[in-house]
């Protein structure tokens, strides 16, 4: 099966660290995101992979310049312009010879293609979601379309699901206002689609999955679901980007080295919670909370950094105290002694 993998998005919320990084294209503990995304559909019976990409897409082929990204092929689609999320379906499906007609599809498709059934991620959520149960549910229910829902607190900066019990989609109401949501079941972002969903999808202009396509097909009936408790965080903020590594090095998700061992930490220095990536320093006395030091960073000595991100290549100066989400980008300098508090740096990223 063949996975379309969206990874064009601009990763507003995540800057500066994507202010030339694509946010798939971040680490994640030891690898980047997209590495740890493709490795999950892999061990799912996934074959190939194409990349829906928009911003910087040298970035990934230069990553993965022989077009292998974690074990399996990667086929690029560029798009001329963001098309958003279901123009982007569209553009990478066509592009990776999945045909919206049945016909079509046989005669393109492989000796040993069965269906063109196709599944399609959003790239910056990182899930042990059971994708290979989940496409057969979606052939045991005979649906178009079937969408992984996860269950969250705060439904309202996500695109809210409510179905009814046997899966039936009853609305999709991306990012409601707070305390509106009809539900707190929401779009997990994993889609077991049908190729003739490309027909729903008007060529030539922006079209987003969330706000056109999904809605017309709750309202139709035509929407399928399926409820998953399976791990599950989008990355999208520096508070999630945090999280999402800590879970991996913690036990929760896994147990990898948080310290990299090429990384160099003062035996005086207080690492709590934090991950410290290849070639970094950490001088003496420093504190360490909840935090990511991106490689080859620099964290002076005495200085302090809590629920914050120091980009790559940047450097906090000695009694710095960085808390509170603030994120420093790539080969920034904090003074000595500066003490910031959910602040970007540059500011204006
Ligand atoms: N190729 C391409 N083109 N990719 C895009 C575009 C585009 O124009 N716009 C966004 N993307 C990619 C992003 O890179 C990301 O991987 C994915 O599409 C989703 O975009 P986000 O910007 O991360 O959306 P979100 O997190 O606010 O909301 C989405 O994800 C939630 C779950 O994580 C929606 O799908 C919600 O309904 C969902 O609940
Ligand atoms: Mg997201």
């Amino acid at each position: 099966m063949q996975a379309v993998i969206l990874v064009g998005g601009f990763g507003t919320r995540l800057r500066p660290l994507t202010r030339n990084v694509p946010k798939q294209m971040l680490p994640v503990v030891d690898r980047p995101m997209i590495e740890h995304v493709v490795a999950h559909l892999a061990a799912h019976g996934v074959t190939r992979v194409v990349l829906s990409l928009g911003f910087r897409p040298e970035a990934f082929s230069d990553a993965y310049p022989d077009g292998i990204c974690a074990g399996i092929p990667v086929h690029y689609a560029v798009e001329p312009e963001p098309l958003d999320t279901a123009g982007a379906v569209r553009f990478a499906a066509l592009a990776a010879g999945i045909e919206p007609s049945d016909e079509s599809a046989s005669s393109a498709g492989s000796a040993d293609d069965v269906s063109d059934t196709f599944l399609v991620l959003n790239g910056d959520v990182l899930t042990n979601l059971n994708v290979a149960a989940m496409v057969a549910d979606h052939r045991a229910a005979g649906a178009e379309a079937t969408l992984a829902l996860t269950e969250v607190d705060d439904p309202s900066r996500y695109g809210v699901v409510p179905t009814d019990a046997d899966g039936r989609v009853l609305g999709f109401v991306e990012k409601p206002d707070a305390g509106s949501a009809p539900s707190r079941w929401i779009n997990a972002g994993t889609y077991v689609l049908e190729p003739s969903i490309l027909e729903r999808i008007p060529a030539g202009r922006r079209v987003s999955i969330e706000r056109e396509v999904f809605p017309a097909m709750a309202a139709e009936g035509s929407l399928h679901a399926v409820q998953s408790d399976a791990y599950w965080i989008d990355t999208g903020t520096p508070e999630a980007y945090i999280r999402a590594q800590l879970d991996l090095v913690d036990g929760t998700r896994g147990d990898l080295p948080a310290v990299h061992p090429s990384s160099t930490v003062d035996p005086s220095a207080d690492v709590q919670q934090s991950i410290v990536m290849a070639g970094a320093t950490v001088g003496p006395g420093a504190h360490l909370l909840n935090s990511i030091v991106m490689g080859a960073a620099t964290v002076g000595a005495g200085a302090m950094v809590a629920h914050s991100i120091v980009g790559p290549g940047a450097h906090v100066g000695e009694r710095a105290s960085l808390t509170d989400l603030t994120v420093i980008g790539e080969s920034e300098s904090v003074g000595a002694g500066v003490e910031l508090t959910g602040a970007r740096v540059p500011a204006d990223s």
